[in-house]
C-alpha cells in the first residue's frame, strides 16, 4: 500500500481525530445494535493509538438523517459497545463542532477516548462544507481514516478536513487497501471472481474491470439471467434487463477474447412465484418452465463452481447466487460460502450482502478478508479511484 498508516507517524501526547465507520444496522423499534462488526472492526486502530497515548476523537455517521439530530441515531449507544469491546472508557459528546465538542477535547489526558455525535447530524457533511471540515480538523493535530467502508463518499470527514491536517490511514483502511488491492492487482494465480446479485446494471463496471483481470469468472444470481437471455437460452419470467442484452454479449466476447473462463449456470432452481413456501423445481437451464423463474444455481451448477474454485489460488467473491432472503433461495448462496470458506486459497469477500451472508453463517475467520465495505468495496473492486483514500498522504 503506497498511503501512509498511523505508524508512519509519531502519535504519543497528540490529538488524533479517527474517522470511524460506525454506521450500524439497528433495531428501529428498541435502537439495539444488530450487528458491532464495524465497531469491533475499529478496534485495532484504537488500541493502537491509546497505547501510544495519543488523545483520541472517533467521529463517524451513522444512517441518514433527514435534518438534524434524530433520537433513533444517536451515537451515545455505540460508545457504550465500544467501551465492553475494547474494554476502556469511551467519553461521548452531544454534538460534533462547538463549543461543548472543544472542551471535551480540551480535557482528553494521553490515552482517553471520546466519541463525537453522529456527523450527519450537520448537513454540512455531506456537502462537504469547508467551514465544518475546518471545525472537525480544528480539534486535532493529526487526522486518521479508518473508515474504507464510507471512502466512495467526499463529505467533509473523509475529504474537506484533509485540507487542514496531516492525514494518514488507520490499520483498518491499510488492511481493506491491502488486501483487496493485492488480490485484484498482484494475484496469486489463477484469480477466479464469483460474481451474483439482481442486476446487471448494478455490476458493469465489476464485469469490465474484472475481464482485464481475473482467469475465471463465475456467474450466479439474477445477473445470470440477462446472461444466459443473451446467448438465446429461454429463461421463462425471470427477470432480464433487456436493455443490458447488448452489454452481456460484449463482456462475453470480450472474455473469450481475453482468454477469461467465463462461466454460466448450466442448472438451475426455478420457482412459480418468487415466494416462501411455493412451489419450486430444479431444472436445465434449457427447461426453465414458462411463466416460472430462475430463484437460485442448481447442483450442477455448484459442482461445476466447485470445480473451477479448486483450480483457483484467489478467490474474490461479490454477490449472493440466488433469492438467498428467502430460505429456499440461499442454497446456492450458502453452498459458496462454504465451498470458499474451505479453500485452500487466497479468498476476499466483498462487503455488503455477502459479507453479511459468510458472518451468518460464522465463517469469517475462514476467509482470508471480509470487507466492510458495500458501495465502497464494489468501487474499489470497479478500479475507481476512491475519494477518501486519495488525499491520505503517500508513503
Ligand atoms: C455504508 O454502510 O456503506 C457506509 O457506511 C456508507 O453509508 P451511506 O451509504 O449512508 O453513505
Amino acid at each position: 500500500m503506497n498511503k501512509q498508516t498511523v505508524k508512519d507517524i509519531d502519535v504519543t501526547g497528540r490529538r488524533v481525530l479517527v474517522r470511524v465507520d460506525f454506521n450500524v444496522p439497528l433495531d428501529i423499534n428498541t435502537g439495539a445494535i444488530l450487528n458491532d462488526t464495524r465497531i469491533r472492526a475499529s478496534a485495532p486502530t484504537i488500541n493502537y493509538l491509546v497505547e501510544r497515548k495519543a488523545r483520541v476523537i472517533l467521529c463517524s455517521h451513522l444512517g441518514q438523517p433527514k435534518q438534524g439530530f434524530e433520537k433513533g441515531l444517536t451515537l451515545a449507544p455505540l460508545a457504550k459497545r465500544l467501551a465492553e469491546i475494547i474494554h476502556r472508557p469511551v467519553g461521548f459528546v452531544e454534538d460534533c463542532v462547538g463549543s461543548k465538542v472543544k472542551a471535551a477535547v480540551a480535557a482528553l489526558k494521553e490515552g482517553d477516548i471520546v466519541l463525537l455525535e453522529n456527523l450527519r447530524f450537520h448537513p454540512e457533511e455531506e456537502k462537504n462544507d469547508p467551514s465544518f471540515s475546518k471545525a472537525l480538523a480544528g480539534l486535532a493535530d493529526i487526522y486518521v481514516n479508518d473508515a474504507f467502508s464510507t471512502s466512495h463518499r467526499a463529505h467533509a470527514s473523509m475529504v474537506g478536513v484533509t485540507a487542514y491536517l496531516p492525514a494518514v490511514a488507520g490499520l483498518l483502511m491499510e488492511r481493506e487497501l491491502a488486501t483487496m488491492g493485492k488480490a485484484l492487482n498482484q494475484p496469486i494465480r489463477p484469480l477466479a471472481m464469483v460474481m451474483g446479485g439482481a442486476k446487471v446494471s448494478d455490476k458493469i463496471g465489476l464485469l469490465e474491470n474484472a475481464l482485464g483481470k481475473v482467469d475465471i469468472l463465475l456467474i450466479g444470481g439474477g445477473i445470470a439471467s440477462t446472461f444466459l437471455k443473451a446467448r438465446g437460452t429461454e429463461v421463462g419470467s425471470s427477470l432480464v434487463e433487456t436493455d443490458k442484452l447488448e452489454v452481456a454479449r460484449g463482456i462475453m466476447e470480450r472474455a473469450k477474447k481475453n482468454s477469461v473462463r467465463l462461466v454460466l449456470p448450466t442448472d438451475v432452481v426455478t420457482a412459480e412465484k418468487i415466494a416462501a413456501g411455493g412451489k419450486t423445481r430444479v431444472v436445465s437451464v434449457n427447461d426453465v418452465p414458462s411463466g416460472w423463474q430462475i430463484a437460485d444455481v442448481g447442483p450442477k451448477t455448484l459442482d461445476n463452481f466447485a470445480r473451477e474454485l479448486h483450480k483457483a489460488k484467489t478467490v474474490i467473491w461479490n454477490g449472493p447466487m440466488g433469492v438467498y432472503e428467502i430460505a429456499q433461495f440461499a442454497g446456492g448462496t450458502k453452498a459458496i460460502a462454504r465451498l470458499l470458506g474451505s479453500l485452500d486459497a487466497i479468498t476476499i469477500v466483498g462487503g455488503g450482502s455477502t459479507a453479511d451472508i459468510v458472518e451468518e453463517l460464522g465463517l469469517v475467520n475462514r476467509m482470508t478478508h471480509v470487507s466492510m465495505g458495500g458501495g465502497a468495496s464494489l468501487a474499489f473492486l470497479e478500479g475507481k479511484t476512491l475519494v477518501g483514500v486519495t488525499p491520505l498522504l503517500e508513503k
